[in-house]
């Protein structure tokens, strides 16, 4: 059994994480957003489900332009969601009862209520304070065209033009300015920050977009036009380390001098780069002088085919052991459609085209969803190294696809001109409890509305029910501890078409059905069936994976 105590300073490498995204937890207070001390008094249910930590996406100072990931400062609690005694409540609480707390730091860009944004418009075009950030006049007779072609992630120009003429860069909202990670300044307050936290308790660190810090600034700045993609997309367009502005080189300079903070507390302070860079450039910032776990995106966005994550769980392995970092898998998070309902949508489904139509075109079936989305959870909870789990799949949560367009609050609804409908979807508040205001999420209503459909999903509905999702989370969580050794597996020789089927340490089997016809199960004691079995135990169904002991 791998020690997962306290004191292992290798916890994190087959840690379970469950990912909180504050606003839509618990409400305490009552004002609609979910609050520090919702979750410290829900606390229990994360014990109870089994895992080793959570991760808190940012509880920062914050007018919300992005959920948060604009942040006005980086060392305080918003006001909407509690106080820094809150947070020491919360960290005392959650490692009472042996959780790990993850916060996020968001160091690509601040919001543009940060103290440093404000004072780079006063202080004007060529002061020190502009150099912070990426301020740059415009092009054309009278500066009037951006400096590049660079475009958003979140859809239109990544440049805003303020009132004096100059430029600024936002790779994401125009309300999240990005710093310029040049400027030592900006690297002695990200310090400051981690060590501010460290001191508080903290035992680890998620890195938002830590693949977009290095910029190529040299003048002129290069257009990126001719790549023939925008956003992202133009990432897979030019050889390894010479994008302007993703998964630059000289990135990984950031993260070894982090690392030395990390490495100053006891336990070492873990951290996890969310990089969505192809899988050899994503090991680099998974190395272990750096942040030591990357997420594995590929994973989520793989198709439902015994092939393709062979294949995918092989190569994330051998990579993990080149650089000494552990796999990382993930399913859902709060940027993507739920796993419970993309799993299930046909593959080539256009997902934004999916969520402008309600969740309607093609319509899903939310049992058969629910069904496979299980089956992968166990496979994944199988493999060796660390999970990320999203609040409300333990539930078995659908993706809330059909929110009226009055609701939304992501940016990308309005910087793609309502072309797409963004991220609220997964974001929508938890329902605890089967009636109530919000189904106990709160003693009012929520700050995005919940499906009728949700009360089903409540944790009410599950705890202590045979059978639902929430308890199968459990036993299996509960089931991995024990069976934990080693970080290998071993893929049997003989799996039949359509067949996932690999051994782990301790005699520890796990085979999951991703083919049309029930199979015959190899001998073994069924320890754990994401749904029925057939034949007494000895057919596994479709869309079905169990675990087997020796
Ligand atoms: C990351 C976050 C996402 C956010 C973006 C900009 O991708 O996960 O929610 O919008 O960074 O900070």
């Amino acid at each position: 059994m791998t020690d997962i105590s306290s004191r292992n300073p290798d916890w994190w490498r087959q840690a379970v994480i469950y990912q909180v995204y504050p606003r839509s937890f618990a409400d305490a207070d009552g004002d609609g957003l979910g609050d520090l001390k919702g979750i410290t008094g829900r606390l229990t249910h994360l014990s109870a489900l089994g895992v080793d930590a959570l991760w808190l996406s940012p509880f920062y100072p914050s007018e919300l332009a992005d959920g948060g990931y604009d942040v006005a400062d980086y060392r305080d609690v918003d006001s909407r969601l509690g106080t820094l005694d809150d947070f020491d409540a919360m960290v005392a609480e959650a490692h009472r009862l042996g959780l790990k707390v993850i916060v996020d730091i968001v160091p690509n860009h601040t919001s543009h209520q940060h103290p440093w944004f404000q004072e780079a418009l006063r202080a004007g075009p060529g002061s020190p304070a502009r150099d912070r950030y990426v301020f740059r006049p415009g092009r054309g007779a009278h500066g009037e065209l951006p400096p590049t072609d660079w475009q958003s992630v979140f859809g239109g120009s990544a440049w805003r033009r303020v009132a004096d003429g100059d430029w600024y860069l936002h790779l994401f909202a125009p309300e999240q300015p990005d710093l310029d990670w040049g400027d030592e300044e900006v690297r002695a307050d990200f310090r400051r920050t981690l060590r501010f936290w460290s001191d508080r308790g903290v035992d680890g660190f998620r890195i938002d977009v830590a693949h977009a810090l290095a910029k190529d600034l040299t003048e002129p700045l290069r257009d990126i036009g001719d790549l023939g993609a925008t956003g992202e997309e133009s990432l897979h367009r030019v050889p390894p380390g010479s994008h302007p502005y993703w998964d630059r080189d000289e990135v990984h300079e950031i993260y070894r001098d982090w690392r030395k903070i990390f490495d100053a507390y006891t336990p070492p302070r873990t951290a996890v780069a969310e990089a969505w860079v192809p899988g050899a450039r994503r090991a680099l910032y998974a190395r272990a002088d750096e942040l030591g776990q990357a997420f594995n995106f590929e994973y989520l966005e793989a198709r439902w085919d015994a092939d393709a994550l062979r294949r995918l769980i092989t190569d994330e392995l051998a990579t993990a052991r080149t650089t000494g970092a552990s796999a990382t898998w993930v399913l859902s998070n709060h940027d993507v459609i739920r796993h419970a309902s993309r799993l299930v949508l046909p593959p080539g489904t256009d997902l934004d085209a999916w969520l402008l139509s309600g969740g309607r075109a093609p319509a899903v079936d939310e049992a058969a969803g629910v069904r496979r989305a299980r089956a992968a959870t166990l496979l994944m909870l199988a493999l060796p190294g660390s999970s990320y789990l999203y609040q409300g799949e333990e539930l078995g949560l659908p993706e809330a696809a059909d929110l009226p367009e009055a609701v939304l609050q992501d940016p990308v609804w309005e910087q793609t001109g309502h072309t797409r409908k963004g991220r609220d979807g997964c974001r929508v508040p938890l329902p605890w409890t089967v009636s109530g205001p919000s189904y106990g999420f709160g003693p009012g209503a929520a700050w995005l509305p919940q499906p009728a459909s949700f009360a089903g999903y409540a944790v009410e509905a599950q705890a202590g029910t045979a059978g639902s999702t929430l308890e199968l989370y459990r036993a299996a969580l509960r089931l991995r501890r024990k069976l934990l050794e080693g970080e290998t597996l071993t893929w049997a020789p003989d799996a039949p078409p359509g067949i996932l089927d690999f051994a782990r340490a301790e005699g520890w089997r796990c085979v999951v059905n991703l083919s049309d016809d029930p199979v015959r199960l190899p001998p073994g004691e069924v320890l754990l069936g994401s749904g029925p079995l057939a034949e007494n135990g000895t057919v596994l169904p479709p869309d079905t994976t169990a675990w087997l002991g020796s």
